[in-house]
């Protein structure tokens, strides 16, 4: 099923988009990374604000995971975020939050007030080649778990990024 967003996406009225996974060093900053690139690539760098963050506390402040950059760098995709944890505030600063895996996305829902307009997804409903719900945490394993934590977020956002355009609006 396609994609809603509540509004339409001017320059004006960037959409703004939040990244989430548990570490915010793998996942949500390729994620993030990702996105930008593709909406730069495009020229529709001004529709869009992106950021990344993680439900837990344990990297804030660190620069993303050292095979998440060469991986990405591989691709032609800087990684430039810095760790923060999520946190109940995004609902005002974000029109989406998008959460990696099932786990992410019950801690985001915890954190969720009544009234935010914000709409929280799982990142694979945008994923045309969907075999799970969950971006899995490559954070164990080894260098295929990126590639293919890289592989998933590139479809994704993709696909992503095709549901948007359609409310994009020049005025
Ligand atoms: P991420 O991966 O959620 O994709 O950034 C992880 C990074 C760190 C930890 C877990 C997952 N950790 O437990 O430290």
């Amino acid at each position: 099923m396609e994609f809603q967003p509540t509004r339409s996406i001017t320059k004006d009225n960037p959409y703004r988009i939040c990244f989430v996974c548990l570490g915010n060093i793998c996942r949500s900053p390729t994620a993030e990374g990702i996105f930008q690139h593709k909406v730069k690539e495009r020229g529709l760098g001004s529709f869009f604000y992106v950021d990344s963050a993680g439900t837990g506390a344990y990297h804030v402040g660190e620069k993303a995971n050292a095979t998440s950059r060469s991986v990405a760098d591989s691709h032609g995709v800087p990684l430039l975020s810095r760790a923060r944890q999520f946190d109940y505030d995004d609902f005002n600063d974000f029109d989406l939050i998008l959460a990696m895996d099932a786990s992410n996305y019950a801690n985001i829902m915890t954190l969720k007030p009544g009234t935010t307009t914000a709409q929280v997804e799982m990142m694979r409903r945008f994923d045309p080649q969907g075999t799970s719900d969950d971006v899995p945490d490559p954070y164990y394993g080894g260098l295929n778990g990126f590639e293919d934590v890289f592989s998933i977020l590139e479809r994704s956002s993709e696909e992503l990024l095709n549901q948007l355009i359609p409310h994009l609006l020049n005025e």
